[in-house]
């Protein structure tokens, strides 16, 4: 089939590709140029494992394009996507203005019956509005499915090409039959096509979020109480991971939940939830407990040290988690921010993140491509993404650079009877102090 993908970002890039792998045709569509030119000269402009090669094979076998010519490129197309951000706006909505102009751009473009797909994360009612602005423009006959995208950053091809599920929310027997053909080589392992209303499928994309987001802001308010009563929350964790009810998956505490997805659809469903005069309180305290989540390692530091003025701290980790370059609402600008604001001298390393966060703090941090030379002269270490390769790292290296042998350990990366022993002074998420 041909497809066409409006908006060539994390999801877009990562769909349209996938979709070129199994033998379709893609043109992937954005506004904005330089993406799109660096692109066309083989330059990828995220960090997403695997992605690279995908692309390249799929360029040179000729499947895969890119272009800033939405037009041509819907023209040519059976299927179009629109797959842009949808930020929250200032009331926590979600802002629709992207998933708008891409509709009309659309609808100023059909020749002949398409099936339009929102692949964006939108709130209920977002397919109807969709076509409305889409019939404003055109006489063509067209349907627009709802299609939510269910793929995790830094493991995003592989959550493609194996999805547990496809979700397809439209009542339009035509465009069902066209989604099924397109996702039939992704689900012949037996994951179910889940047919829906597109209601329905709005909705199940915000649920899917919000429980995650709720299992992990319910860890970390448990590890907070394991600190005050003597637990640990490590253990507490594998205790009630291993009740199959409950399951081991997204049970970790840490510094809060962050990304491109967590926090805009929580607020986006309570906003949702609040316009329809209903109080999702559960997911209001699930935030709560969140961004007061993100304030709990700054608090430790300053605990131990008093004030923080002209000390340095080394920071290892910036993205919102690993195996991604994506900085948008990690917890690590909260911290370093409150470090900053307290007069403390910040020197990060990140494996992939670091031309993100010069975009977000500029010449107001130090940014070291090897992660041993941030510590030079550091006051403490802190950890605030669990790269794989801060997980083994040279224990007695560490205290040599350090100033002081103290870890604020943001992701429980180590093991604390261990870090006593190395004579570390460490403070993690949850968990007693080891000294
Ligand atoms: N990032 C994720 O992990 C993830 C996972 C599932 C769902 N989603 C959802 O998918 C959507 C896209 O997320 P993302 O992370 O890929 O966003 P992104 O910001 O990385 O990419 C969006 C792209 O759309 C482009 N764009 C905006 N308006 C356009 C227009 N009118 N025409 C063409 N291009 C346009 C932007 O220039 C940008 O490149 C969001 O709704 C998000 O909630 C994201």
């Amino acid at each position: 089939m041909k497809l066409c993908v409006i908006g060539t970002g994390y999801v877009g890039l990562v769909d349209g590709t996938c979709f070129a792998e199994t033998g379709n045709t893609v043109v992937c569509v954005d506004t904005d140029k330089t993406k799109i030119d660096a692109l066309l000269s083989g330059q990828i402009p995220i960090y997403e494992p695997g992605l690279e090669t995908l692309v390249k094979k799929n360029v040179e076998k000729k499947r895969l394009s890119f272009s800033t010519a939405v037009q041509a490129a819907v023209q040519n197309a059976d299927i179009c996507f629109i797959s842009v951000g949808t930020p929250p706006g200032e009331d926590g909505s979600a802002d629709l203005q992207y998933v708008l102009a891409a509709a009309k751009a659309i609808g100023e473009s059909l020749n002949g019956y398409k099936v339009i797909v929102d692949k964006s994360t939108v709130p209920v009612g977002t397919a109807d509005k969709v076509k409305k602005v889409i019939a404003a423009e055109t006489k063509q006959a067209f349907d627009v499915v709802s299609n939510p995208e269910f793929l995790k950053e830094g493991a995003a091809i592989e959550d493609f090409l194996k999805p547990d599920r496809i979700v397809i929310g439209t009542d339009s027997e035509r465009a069902f039959k066209v989604m099924e053909t397109l996702y039939a080589p992704f689900v012949r392992t037996g994951a179910p096509i889940i047919r829906m209303s597109t209601r329905s499928a709005e909705l199940t994309k915000y649920a899917a979020n919000a429980m995650l987001a709720t299992r992990i802001s319910f860890m970390n308010d448990l590890a907070n109480l394991c600190e005050l009563v003597g637990a640990d929350i490590d253990m507490v964790r594998q205790g009630l991971g291993s009740d199959p009810r409950v399951g081991k998956r997204f049970l970790f505490p840490g510094i809060g939940y962050g990304g491109s997805c967590f926090p805009k659809d929580v607020k986006a469903i309570i906003r949702t939830a609040q316009d329809n005069g209903y109080t999702l309180e559960l997911l209001q305290a699930v935030e709560n407990v969140n961004e007061k989540q993100k304030q709990v390692l700054a608090a430790k530091i300053k605990k131990h040290f008093g004030s923080l003025s002209g000390r340095k701290f080394a920071v290892w980790g910036l993205s919102f988690k690993p195996q991604t370059d994506d900085m948008r609402e990690a917890p690590a600008i909260v911290i370093i921010e409150e470090l900053l604001k307290s007069g403390a001298q910040v020197s990060a390393h990140d494996p992939e993140a670091l031309r993100e966060a010069k975009k977000i703090f500029g010449a107001r941090i130090d940014y070291q491509t090897d992660n041993y030379a941030a510590l030079d002269k550091a006051d403490a270490l802190l950890i605030l993404t669990e790269w794989s390769e801060y997980r083994e790292p040279d224990f007695a290296r560490i205290k040599s650079l350090l100033k002081t042998p103290v870890i604020f350990d943001g992701r429980n990366i180590f093991n604390p009877a261990l870090m006593k022993e190395q004579g570390f002074k460490y403070y993690a998420i949850g968990r007693q102090e080891a000294e």
